[in-house]
């Protein structure tokens, strides 16, 4: 028998890969640039294209490559993990995989320290809500508005942005709480004086569109999808009370703001003084390895109902990949590091701001920095046009950026945790070139 290897040529050109992904992919997946930019290599902090042009990467993979394209740190734990065990399922408990869990207990917050093993942020926070509603006995749960959780059909039901959700609800019990979106306040109020009223609507979010028994409230400590939206000082505490006052858990989506990204502290919601029930990561867990995660309480991880297993999750190839990941973190002291670059980074954005009146607002902590950009400030119009433009614009230059927002009118920089300061300030010199184009007439 012919074998399709025989008579099959493997993509070498851009032309080759862009053909093949119009034959062959689903449409319906969302990629950059009036042309999509495919990618042949990675290394450290930069990408290459098929025609050998160089790229800073600035959004790190979608905030997944945390140490840099292929690490050689957790690379070497690959290869060796590679040559002795690749897959077991979740039916065999292996070193890596409990050792992983372990380790995840230690740096947790509170007493987090019983996991489940999946393979994505999607699954991590499916399972998330499971678990809150057999440990409750209830059954809605409230998500923020300008959230995202991923692509099933809950977690498309919990995410609130109208863009993503390609279908109506699928599935029932899932309200929408204000989110604490202060550039665009829901309430129309100014964050000085509001008293965080957003926060306070969840209790009569709860006791009117839900049976006043809530199974959870769940949240990212900053929206990232949403824009990288920070929520006020007080957010968390206010909402954390609430939500556990009508019995409900705190379950908190760290897929974004996770692993020190956020700087000073491993966690995003450390930096709100209020510790989760059930948390979830994913994306930087393994630094582009899949790898989804869901911890909780041991109190509320005996609550769990009927059999389950994953195949993939905690495939000892991922937890190696991610103990490894941790490894660095620890030993390059990156929460410091995404602090400081953080620092540096917004200092450069918010001198931006003072040239280019389409820049609404520069937001975010560590390195996980946003640029809100507007027709003009005080409309507060959003602008996506010149949000593409400066996509093209960039593109040209040679730095990877990426987008958010409900209106696509934000650009969301998250470079990796080892980024250093010069690396920077060169990212930052090509967007300040790419805003001179395209913002300057
Ligand atoms: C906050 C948050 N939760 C969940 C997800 C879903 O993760 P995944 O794409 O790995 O399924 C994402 C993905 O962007 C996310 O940003």
């Amino acid at each position: 028998m012919e074998t399709t290897k025989a008579r099959f040529k493997r993509s070498e050109t851009k032309d080759e890969v862009l053909e093949r992904q119009k034959k062959f992919l689903f449409p319906g997946v969302l990629t950059y640039y009036d042309e999509p930019l495919p990618i042949k290599r990675g290394l450290g902090h930069h990408v290459w294209d098929f025609e050998d042009r160089k790229y800073l990467d600035f959004f790190g993979g979608i905030l997944t490559v945390s140490l840099g394209h292929c690490n050689p740190h957790v690379n070497e734990g690959l290869h060796r993990q590679n040559d002795t065990l690749q897959h077991a399922s979740t039916l065999y408990p292996t070193a890596p995989n409990v050792d992983l869990a372990a380790r995840l207990a230690e740096i947790a917050p509170g007493d987090l320290s019983q996991t489940f093993f999946t393979n994505s942020g999607t699954e991590a926070d499916e399972t998330a809500v499971m678990l809150a509603r057999m440990a409750t006995g209830n059954y809605e749960v409230i998500a923020l508005r300008h959230s995202y959780s991923g692509r099933s059909t809950l977690a498309t039901t919990m995410t609130a942005h109208s863009p993503w959700r390609g279908l109506p609800d699928m599935t029932v019990g899932v309200r929408h709480a204000l989110a604490p979106y202060c550039y665009r306040c829901p309430l129309r109020l100014k964050p000085e004086t509001c008293g965080t009223a957003c926060a306070h609507d969840l209790e009569e979010l709860i006791r009117t569109t839900t049976t006043g028994r809530p199974a959870a409230f769940m949240a990212e400590p900053i929206l990232g999808v949403g824009g990288f939206i920070v929520p006020p000082k007080d957010y968390f505490k206010i909402t954390s009370e609430i939500i556990r006052k009508y019995e409900g858990l705190l379950i908190i989506d760290e897929v974004q703001t996770g692993w020190g990204r956020t700087g000073e502290h491993m966690w995003g919601i450390e930096h709100w003084g209020v510790t989760p029930d059930i948390m979830t990561m994913a994306k930087g867990a393994a630094n582009g390895i899949p790898m989804g995660i869901t911890m909780s309480t041991p109190e509320i991880a005996k609550k769990w109902k009927g059999l389950t297993i994953s195949t993939f999750g905690g495939n000892p190839v991922s937890c190696e990949a991610t103990m490894r990941v941790i490894d660095v973190i620890e030993e390059q002291s990156l929460l410091d590091n995404c602090s400081r670059m953080g620092k540096v980074l917004h200092d450069r954005l918010t001198r931006m701001q003072d040239r280019f009146p389409c820049i609404g607002e520069v937001r975010g902590m560590g390195l996980m920095q946003a640029i809100e950009c507007v027709t003009d400030r005080s409309s507060r119009e959003p602008d996506p046009g010149i949000v593409k433009q400066l996509f093209e614009a960039t593109r040209e230059i040679g730095l990877l950026i990426g987008k958010g927002g409900l209106y696509g009118n934000v650009l969301r920089i998250s470079p990796a945790m080892t980024m250093t300061e010069p690396e920077i300030h060169q990212g930052a010199d090509m967007l300040e070139k790419a805003f001179e184009k395209v913002a300057v007439k």
